[in-house]
């Protein structure tokens, strides 16, 4: 590994083109305006290895969409105009595509401008080479293929309501140039527009400004929606939804879009969501981007939440009935500060959007609902992050590293809990080394210093000795930054979480693998952190009278909340307790998301001659209503150990 590498805050602002007052505009402005061009990084490790564009030539600053969904075809037709900043003397541009068939390319005045599709990675796309001829602005005229990795269209019978279609996209982390010709690099921000024509009567949200809520009659048929996103920002974090959609709104920012039959299961889940925006703006700073909504999906949705900026995507598994599964909302809202304000310039720094995502949730947690709760959602996140180092191989594993080495490799496959759990870990350690206040302040100031830009591991171990560490010798030997961010496995300084946080479980635990009566657990008492903690904590190994007695008492086959039932259904299976198996159909042929679903599929090929024909028959069945992102791990899953 490459010893970090250090530059001047003036080395790292400067523009490669540009001058050095717009680049500084977001110090003065804190909301950048729709003129701001936020800087190009020129630390080696910004150089992202999953994008063809070359931004120290020329780079897109704004993409403004004008597109038609069919959802017959499964295509989105029509234009994506790019205004391009490009360097003095630069001939072409490079944009990232995959699977877009390109009509024509012509200038802002609608003249023809020489264009070459690269050869294809099956990964990365297709680089879209454009000769400028001094054009400022450029328009593609494309559509998507119906297999568009990023679209899913989903069809009446896949929603909650039965009676429209419903679409929607994913672009984390390069998914969005299956529909978006444009530079998909997150180091990259631009500010975007877009226009949305879908078929009466179906609306269209996106990760924006909604600029025409009712929408408008289109000329050629349909209603058109406009947006616009006037905040530089990553161009994964364009997204858009279309389907039978309602809003309510939660509070004076706040609210929740739908299908009507979810809404008002939607809107009391997330109840608490007003209160959460103001718990995270006391803790880092003004939220900077007006509204926070929020969009159930249907249960096809492969994540439990993205955090697409004014407007996260949920899945409807969050919904347990007793807003247990909250902590999902705060990890989102976090993003608006870590990961959407300040962005992992390349895939292989992700640990900077989910480690202090993660950090900063509990921390939201904690305001909101208290120290107790907080710790228990640490613990449980400590014990993953052990799973996890097993998992990718132990703790001298590459993989357990915080900054990746991604090159060759998908980011889809190459990003995993690691950055979730360890990067938290890592933060914790910090926040106990230095004291709360004094880091809060730091992290505060973190991200007003480097809002609307792009960060790498070096930046911010350089921002971190700058503005915390500032020459404390003893100080800098204890934190082990390097060892943290570019070794393997867990420094010997890390931060375990607080002991006591599930104590009265672990009595449980040791009564039960004891031969204690079920019946005499207080499971049901608890909240669903403790039965998680329960649920994982028991011996892996137990007979089906145990199990039997364990669905009997606690209801778990027919649980509401989502979470819980995984966790039983896992255990079920590595005991080949054919009981459960209904259940298990039920889970994985009535949502998609791939947490839930990898770990059953995977769980049930673990268990050979019993388990791989029940996971070949269900997903059989399951697979035509999974996501792309999905279908992919789980189609390796059982292609691999046969
Ligand atoms: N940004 C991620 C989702 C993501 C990561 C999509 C990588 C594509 C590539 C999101 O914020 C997230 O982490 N979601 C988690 C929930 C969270 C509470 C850990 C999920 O979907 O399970
Ligand atoms: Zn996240």
């Amino acid at each position: 590994m490459l010893p970090p590498v250090f530059l001047s805050r003036f080395a790292r602002r400067a523009l490669i083109f540009g001058s050095l007052l717009i680049a500084s505009c977001s110090d003065i402005v804190p909301d950048a305006g729709p003129r701001m061009v936020a800087p190009v990084l020129l630390t080696p490790d910004a150089r992202d290895v999953h994008s063809f564009a070359r931004p120290e030539v020329a780079r897109v600053t704004h993409v403004a969409l004008d597109l038609v969904a069919d959802f017959n075809a499964k295509r989105m037709a029509g234009t994506a105009s790019l205004d391009v900043s490009a360097a003095p003397g630069a001939e072409e541009i490079v944009l990232d595509t995959k699977g877009l068939e390109v009509a024509s390319v012509t200038d802002g005045a609608g003249r023809p401008l020489q264009w070459t599709l690269g050869p294809a990675d099956s990964a990365l796309g297709a680089p879209l080479t454009v000769r400028l001829g001094g054009a400022e602005r450029i328009r593609v005229a494309y559509r998507t293929a119906p297999q568009a990795a990023a679209l899913q269209w989903l069809s009446p019978e896949q929603t909650a309501g039965k009676r429209q279609p419903f679409l929607f996209s994913q672009g984390q982390a390069i998914l969005n140039r299956t529909w978006i010709p444009t530079q998909d690099s997150p180091g990259i921000r631009q500010t975007w527009e877009a226009r949305i024509t879908v078929p009466e009567p179906l609306r269209v949200v996106m990760s924006g400004e909604d600029l025409t809520p009712e929408g408008e009659k289109a000329a050629g048929g349909g209603r058109a929606y406009r947006f616009r996103m006037s905040q530089p920002v990553a161009p994964y974090l364009i997204a858009l939804a279309a389907g039978d959609i309602a809003f309510q709104p939660l509070g004076p920012r706040t609210g929740v879009y739908a299908e009507p039959s979810m809404l008002t299961a939607a809107a009391s889940e997330l109840q608490d969501t007003e209160k959460m925006v103001s718990a995270a703006e006391a803790l880092y700073g003004r939220y900077r981007w007006g509204r926070y909504d929020m969009i159930v999906l249907p249960p096809a949705f492969p994540f439990g939440g993205m955090e697409n900026p004014r407007l996260t995507f949920l899945t409807p598994t969050m919904i347990a009935g007793d807003r247990s599964l909250v902590s999902l909302i705060a990890h989102e809202l976090a993003h608006s500060w870590s990961g959407n304000l300040v962005t992992n310039a390349t895939w292989a720094d992700f640990w900077l959007n989910e480690g202090f995502t993660s950090y900063f949730e509990s921390r939201i947690m904690e305001a909101m609902y208290g120290p107790q709760r907080a710790a228990q959602l640490v613990a449980l996140g400590w014990n993953d992050l052990q799973r996890t180092i097993k998992e990718q191989g132990g703790p001298a594993s590459p993989a357990t590293r915080l900054h990746l080495d991604l090159s060759g490799k998908d980011p889809d496959e190459g990003l995993n809990d690691i950055a979730y759990e360890k990067g938290a870990a890592f933060l914790r350690t910090l926040e106990q080394a230095v004291g709360r206040q004094r880091w809060d302040a730091y992290l505060r100031s973190y991200f007003d210093r480097n809002a609307f830009q792009p960060m790498t591991a070096s930046i911010f171990l350089a921002d971190l000795r700058k503005n915390l560490i500032r020459g404390d010798q003893a100080l800098e030997q204890r934190l082990m930054l390097d060892r943290w961010v570019y070794e393997p496995g867990i420094p010997a300084n890390a931060v375990p979480p607080p002991g006591q946080a599930f104590a009265a479980v672990d009595q449980a635990v040791s009564a039960f693998a004891a031969g204690g009566l079920v019946s005499a657990l207080p499971f049901n008492g608890w909240n669903t952190a403790e039965r998680l903690r329960f649920l994982n904590a028991i011996p892996r190994d137990l007979p089906s009278e145990r199990l039997a007695e364990l669905d009997r008492n606690f209801g778990l086959s027919g649980t509401r909340n989502s979470e819980v039932l995984f966790a039983w259904l896992k255990l079920a299976i590595e005991n080949r307790y054919a009981p459960a198996v209904p259940a298990v159909e039920r889970f994985l042929t009535s949502m998609g998301r791939r947490k839930f679903v990898a770990p059953l599929f995977e769980a049930l090929v673990a268990e050979g001659a019993w388990g791989r024909p029940i996971a070949t028959r269900i997903y059989a069945q399951a697979r035509p209503g999974y996501h792309s992102v999905t279908t992919g791990t789980v189609d390796k899953l059982l292609a691999g150990k046969s």
